[in-house]
């Protein structure tokens, strides 16, 4: 039987980038034989627009059914009016949850060609490979209570919880062992175990699950740390494993050591490594509909993908060459260009993927 992909564009620059993964992945599928179908959808505003609400039931069920989905990215200023439960991100946020997704992969990797494009000095960021994993169903996003109440005197109050269970935070610590077991052997635990209960209880089981994993090391640091530790000396880390929301904002900090966050893919993977691929970035409604958006990161996701799905590592690794072709020949989108480089449009780059795919 064919493997059923569902694509979810969503949406601001999300159409455009997709479309560019949607033809690497094609391309991919015809030349290694992966036997794939492909199948689209809507979610976010996109779905919001149709069917009145950011994930429809049969999205969700038809998600459910695939065996990965890719999604592009959501939101834009057309919906930042709604209500909290009915914005795009709520989509996101729910498919990720009802699919299960607790582990979010989110590589930082300098492609040496792009040591210029970063905001650091080359000798801090060169040869970096960070892998940051996020806790992706749980704490701060989906704690509840949460809401707005009223105090005595007319004034209004809002409120979130996180919470973690000693469960959640063992299966990804676990995640997180297993990824620095076949990596650099370094795994680093990033919490406000200062201050917070939750971050208390997840050191705790960080400390114990590290005991099934005596050939990893493990160091633990509060997340103010290690966000200036990302800019002051990034090389020290392999792994970090995080909360959801430590995760969110650190990742988006690290995308920057790489030159930009139109280079960074991700991997939601549920217990059985199903999983949702998209690239780290948002839908970037300032630039939407121009052409110029870096669709490296989902081209990207869609090889995180055929290896951590679907176990096709010579598929994975052709598209990742392939970038590194296309970055060897001096292309750029306008977020990773520098002087001397050629500024191309979306579908430019993706075609000279495509091509250095083909010719591989
Ligand atoms: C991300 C995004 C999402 C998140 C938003 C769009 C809800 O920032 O994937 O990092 O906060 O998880
Ligand atoms: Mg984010």
């Amino acid at each position: 039987m064919s493997k059923q992909i569902l694509i979810l564009p969503g949406d601001g620059i999300g159409p455009e980038i997709m479309a560019e993964a949607v033809k690497v992945l094609e391309l991919a599928n015809d030349k290694f034989q992966l036997g794939f179908s492909l199948s689209h959808d809507v979610i976010g505003g996109a779905a919001i627009d149709k069917h009145g609400v950011p994930l429809a039931d049969e999205t969700l069920e038809r998600a459910r059914k695939a065996d990965a989905v890719l999604l592009g990215a959501v939101g834009g200023p057309k919906w930042d009016k709604l209500e909290r439960d009915i914005r795009p991100e709520r989509g996101l946020l729910k498919i990720r949850s009802q699919l299960g997704l607790f582990a979010n992969l989110r590589p930082a990797i300098l492609y040496p060609q792009l040591a210029d494009a970063s905001s650091l000095k080359p000798e801090i960021v060169s040869g970096l490979d960070i892998l940051i994993v996020r806790e992706l169903t749980g704490g701060i996003y989906f704690g509840a209570p949460r809401g707005t109440r009223e105090l005595e005197g007319g004034e209004r109050q809002s409120y979130d919880t996180l919470p973690y269970s000693e469960s959640e935070i063992r299966r990804i610590a676990r995640v997180g062992f297993d990824m620095a077991r076949v990596r650099g052997k370094k795994l680093c635990s990033v919490d406000k175990a200062n201050v917070l209960a939750s971050s208390q209880l997840w050191r705790e089981i960080v400390e114990e699950v590290a005991k099934d994993y005596p050939d990893v090391e493990l160091s633990h640091m509060y997340v103010d740390n290690a966000a200036m530790q990302l800019v002051r000396a990034p090389k020290q880390f392999d792994v970090m494993v995080t909360d959801n929301m430590f995760g969110d904002i650190l990742s988006d900090e690290a995308s920057m050591l790489t030159g930009s966050i139109g280079m960074l893919p991700s991997a939601s993977l549920d217990a059985n490594n199903k999983g949702m691929y998209e690239p780290c970035h948002g839908s970037a409604p300032d630039i939407a509909g121009q052409g110029i958006a870096n669709p490296l990161a989902t081209i990207l996701s869609v090889s995180m993908m055929l290896r951590y799905s679907f176990n096709q590592q010579a598929a994975a690794e052709a598209i990742e060459n392939a970038v590194s072709l296309v970055l060897d020949q001096g292309l750029r989108t306008g977020d990773i260009w520098s002087a001397g480089c050629s500024k191309v449009g979306t579908q430019e780059m993706g075609d000279a993927v495509v091509a250095a795919l083909r010719n591989l």
